[in-house]
């Protein structure tokens, strides 16, 4: 069974990242979607809230699932015997870190490849963190987000 990894910080999950795994699925057995802690970026949710955010966003999970790990990426991608890491690619913006990510990756672990999935062009401009910042100021995210990362993010930055 080939099982990829698609790792992120997913702070939150957004529609670009949908649409990989939604694109991803039907080339792999299995996709695992793993959420790590990454506390050099800061999160605004928790660990368990960027789970459950994922989880409530697929509807249908036959052969996908979401954890968390913490620690060195290639370790848990033994540990699940994933044959590959998934990343999306938006723009050449992305590109030297996840070069650099891909190679250090190979190096650690020679049998674990990484494989690029281009984001779908009416995504190229979006990340978590400009949805994040969007939301702080009250505009509108509705078509950059699933419906309950939207509501969520509402309940962060609702005026006091
Ligand atoms: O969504 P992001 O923040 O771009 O994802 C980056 C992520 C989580 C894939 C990367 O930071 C990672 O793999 N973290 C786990 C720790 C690790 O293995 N670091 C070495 C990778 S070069």
């Amino acid at each position: 069974m080939k099982l990829v990894i698609y790792p992120g910080t997913f702070d939150p999950i957004t529609n670009g990242h949908l649409d990989i795994i939604q694109r991803a699925v039907l080339m792999f057995d299995y996709l695992l979607v793993a959420v790590t802690d990454n506390p050099a970026k800061n999160p605004l949710f928790s660990l368990a809230e960027r789970v459950l955010m994922i989880q409530n966003s697929i509807s249908d999970k036959k052969n996908i699932s979401i954890e968390s790990f913490r620690g060195l990426l290639v370790d848990y991608a033994m540990e699940k015997k994933a044959c590959a890491i998934l990343r999306g690619l938006r723009a050449t913006l992305d590109f030297e870190y996840e070069f650099q990510m891909a190679l250090i990756n190979r190096k650690l672990a020679p049998d674990i490849a990484t494989i690029f999935l281009m984001t779908h062009e009416k995504y190229t401009y979006l990340n978590s963190t400009i949805v994040k910042e969007i939301a702080r100021f009250g505009g509108n995210i509705s078509c950059f987000v699933p419906p309950i990362v939207e509501q969520k993010l509402k309940e962060k930055f609702k005026p006091i």
